[in-house]
């Protein structure tokens, strides 16, 4: 991502601040794992929006209209040491040189400067509540200026969340946004055939994550999104299965939900195929309805439809669907006020996906659906889920699990299925799979 993306997003968010008021968002930490082994590192979200900086350890400060300069880094000093052990930090020169902060401070100095810096402004923007550390230490500093209250000096007198500002800024992607998660996307269907071609009977479930993993690896893609679900048969039914360690058999389904991470934007997919390359009858009857409820639910993406219309239409087409198949009884209509389908179909029809697999963003406005714009992106991922011991229903619907899930753009007149490339009606699939 470019440097010039990046001050472009602080510029917007200086505005919104306003002058008077500071902001304030701090980087993820290193957590432990066991003795001396670290989780790998990954940059809090807000933090890498606004400064595409990359280490820990490290506090970005919003000054709108501060004469020294607006954007401050708190961060790492260089140290030989680190380095050596570590590899490259950008240290304080860097933080100037190579990530445009106006001012850079060692974070080890953050409490003398910091609360200098909180004198005689209005209000403190930062994400409340969401840090402890940083939430006490706000605090302390504002402790601090109130002590000197006699010398004159003044202390904030509001605190407010950034996350409004911050969230619905990152709700609508640039088109520098939309290459990052493109690419995640294209990598991610393309992991997806291959685990389509390669699937084989008797294999266990991690080594078709392995295969997964190795791809978006090997197209440098070194992080995945999220865990990968790797749901053999009736796994498939627990909806987050991340276990992945049971044997593919012959006749059952496999559920797939796997996706990159490109430079910090998230890719989602799902894909459920056979595990045989041929589709049973009773699969094929369930896999076409949960499709169905996908293409009617994706026809509602475009601007000025309520977020809630294509939930609206995946429930219908899927209740319809599970009578016409006897898996429901009754009247269609009653059975959706009764909330009936919640029971092979117990989840939303997707989420906003950006920088997080479960992105930022309001879904209502004043407790209403809020309305699609270009430039959001949103997965639609209906599913069905026929619990083992489900003794309501036929024994030949028992143990199958279902999710097809798509990242989906809106347009400026519609939508753009982002992708669109990993293979999702039943012919395509047996074809793909008989090649
Ligand atoms: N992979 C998590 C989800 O589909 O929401
Ligand atoms: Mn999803
Ligand atoms: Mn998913």
């Amino acid at each position: 991502m470019k440097q010039t993306e990046f001050k472009k997003r602080r510029k917007h968010l200086m505005q919104r601040i306003g002058k008077d008021n500071i902001a304030l968002i701090a980087s993820a930490s290193v957590r432990t794992r066991n003795r001396d082994v670290d989780y790998p590192f990954r940059q809090d979200s807000d933090f890498y929006y606004l400064t595409g900086f990359n280490e820990p350890d490290a506090l970005a400060v919003f000054i709108p209209g501060r004469e020294q300069g607006e954007y401050i880094l708190f961060c790492r000093e260089f140290d030989e040491k680190k380095a050596l052990w570590e590899g490259a930090h950008a240290g304080l020169e860097g933080a100037t040189k190579h990530y445009a902060a106006d001012d850079s401070f060692p974070i080890d100095d953050v409490d003398e400067i910091l609360s200098g810096m909180l004198e005689n402004k209005h209000k403190v923007f930062y994400p409340m509540g969401r840090d402890s550390d940083l939430d006490h230490r706000l605090q302390e500093w504002i402790r601090h200026i109130r002590d000197k209250s006699r010398s004159g000096v003044q202390a904030p007198a509001e605190m407010a969340s950034i996350e409004p500002i911050l969230h619905e800024m990152r709700l609508f992607k640039s088109s520098e946004e939309l290459k990052l998660m493109r690419r995640a996307a294209e990598i991610t269907a393309q992991a997806h055939i291959k685990a389509m071609q390669n699937c084989r009977a008797g294999q266990f479930e991690y080594q078709i994550e392995a295969d997964i993993i190795h791809h978006f690896m090997s197209e440098g893609l070194r992080a995945v999104a999220y865990p990968s679900i790797v749901a053999g048969g009736k796994n498939a039914c627990t909806l987050h299965y991340t276990e992945n360690n049971d044997k593919l058999k012959n006749g059952d389904l496999l559920l797939i939900d796997a996706g990159a991470e490109c430079d910090h934007y998230a890719a989602d997919i799902t894909r459920t195929f056979p595990i045989s390359g041929k589709f049973t009858e009773p699969q094929a009857q369930l896999y076409q309805l949960v499709l169905d409820a996908q293409f009617a639910a994706i026809e509602h993406v475009k601007p000025n439809v309520p977020w809630n219309a294509a939930h609206d239409a995946s429930v219908e087409v899927m209740t319809k669907g599970l009578v016409k198949l006897g898996l429901l009884k009754g009247n269609v209509k009653k059975l959706i006020k009764a909330e009936k389908y919640k029971q092979f179909y117990m989840h939303r029809i997707g989420h906003w996906l950006g920088m997080d697999v479960h992105d930022v963003g309001d879904y209502k406005i004043h407790q209403e659906w809020r309305l699609l714009q270009a430039g959001m992106v949103l997965t639609i991922e209906p599913g069905l889920y026929i619990p083992e011991n489900c003794k309501t229903v036929d024994k030949k619907w028992r143990g199958i699990g279902i999710r097809i899930e798509d990242d989906v753009l809106v347009t400026k007149d519609g939508h753009e299925i982002l992708t669109a490339n990993a293979p999702k009606t039943i012919v395509e699939i047996e074809a793909l799979m008989s090649a």
